[in-house]
């Protein structure tokens, strides 16, 4: 018996691999996405062998391009937001993760493979939904529901019996559940678990405090393509470096922090901190070009569709006919998004303060819209009749009532 592990070489997932060779009595496969958390992920080969895992049964993958280009861009295009305000940072990242995972199983000719979500939350969902979608006859392995070690307490004294170490935060105590990747870090748990208690400072790990952001405001171009961004400051950069830049102004600016209650797909509330610095640039910049050259029928039916396309992501849908539907409608409302987009970074906040496009793709006039002298663009008069029809059913509602 075989399994492939998405082990991030943390303290669960470190766990979990013990657990799954000491209790389950499998040969343990180990995956380990780069999807830019940021970590150094070397030493997550080194952790890997010293738990016994062969060297052919180690997978470190950079993924950060597919993660950008293929994940993070589309969703961009439909300017997705859960509930109002998650940038859905792990929630794209899980499908990408479960997909390489169920190739791997197929290549290292494994029948299982097993996840470290807990069976309370959303991603145990999207893990699996996605290894069920690409390989109908997987076998998943979720040891959080399984296992007897049923508190984080529990982990920790396993950790400890097997000589696993468990890493302290900054002030020394165990961390709090956390996922991180070029989107996003997120945060739950702990002092997060009470919604009435303010997030403390040190739970921010990517963005400055916006109170101590730089006093004059730092302005940015952003040019965009069929609705992807290509290029800041009139330099052209790949996906995921774009992204890295991104949250490098982010950083300084103190942008993209939230504090959510949000509900999670299993029907529970949770509360969790984000810091999404360069997402929240770029979805601020692909509204501002879209203001420009998206028609407004595209613009308002791809705004309608949104909440559900973000739902199917929070869902774990992501590999579904229904996202894929909904993603050709959006990618075909992007054809003609190119153009330029000036934006000003300020202590926490992001503003588009100029957008232009080549002719070929503007939609805006301002010989129409002028209030100074059109010279013959646009026909006062023929809003007239345009009003009077539209007016037609309320006047004749007003008569009836009359
Ligand atoms: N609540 C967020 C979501 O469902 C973040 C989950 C974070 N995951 C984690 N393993 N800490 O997308
Ligand atoms: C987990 O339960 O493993 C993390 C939180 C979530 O998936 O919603």
């Amino acid at each position: 018996k075989r399994v492939v592990l998405a082990y991030s070489g943390g303290l669960d997932t470190s766990v979990i691999l013990k657990w799954l060779q000491v209790e389950y009595g499998c040969e343990v496969v180990t995956f380990t996405a780069d999807l830019g958390q940021g970590e150094e992920l070397e030493p997550v080969r080194g952790k890997a062998q010293m738990a016994g895992v062969k060297d052919e049964h180690i997978f470190i993958d950079d993924l950060r391009e597919e993660f950008v280009r293929d994940y993070v861009f589309p969703m961009f295009r439909a300017n997705a937001v859960y509930e109002g305000l998650y940038l859905l940072g792990t929630s794209i990242a899980r499908p990408l993760i479960s997909k390489r995972q169920i190739e791997i199983a197929h290549e290292v000719g494994a029948d299982a493979v097993a996840h470290g979500a807990t069976g309370k939350g959303n991603d145990q969902v999207r893990f699996e939904l996605g290894y069920y979608g690409l390989d109908p006859d997987i076998k998943v392995i979720a040891p959080w529901r399984e296992w007897e070690l049923t508190s984080r307490s529990r982990l920790i004294e396993f950790a400890e019996a097997h000589q696993i170490p468990v890493a302290k935060d900054k002030r020394g105590e165990a961390p709090f559940s956390t996922d991180a990747n070029l989107l996003h870090t997120s945060s739950e748990g702990k002092v997060l678990e009470d919604p009435w208690e303010e997030t403390p400072d040190y739970v921010y790990s990517r963005t400055d405090n916006p109170e101590d952001a730089p006093d004059t405001p730092e302005y940015v171009e952003m040019d965009f393509e069929h609705g992807d961004a290509v290029a800041i400051n009139g330099v052209a950069l790949s996906p995921a470096n774009l992204l890295t830049k991104l949250n490098a102004l982010g950083k300084t600016h103190g942008i993209g922090r939230l504090d959510l209650v949000e509900n999670r797909f299993v029907g529970m509330k949770s509360r969790g901190m984000y810091e999404t610095p360069g997402g929240t640039i770029l979805l601020s910049a692909h509204r501002g070009i879209e203001q420009l050259t998206l028609d407004r029928g595209a613009m308002h039916l791809k705004d309608e569709l949104m909440p559900r396309y973000a739902e199917l992501i929070y869902n774990g849908l992501w590999f579904s006919p229904e996202r894929e539907m909904l993603q050709a409608a959006i990618d075909s409302s992007q054809a003609g998004v190119t153009g330029t987009v000036r934006l000003k970074l300020y202590k926490g906040s992001v503003d588009v303060v100029g957008r232009k496009a080549d002719v070929a793709y503007n939609l805006y006039s301002q010989d129409v819209v002028t209030f100074e002298d059109d010279a013959g663009a646009y026909d006062q008069r023929d809003a007239e009749g345009f009003i009077k029809l539209n007016a037609l059913r309320l006047r004749l509602l007003g008569r009836r009532t009359r």
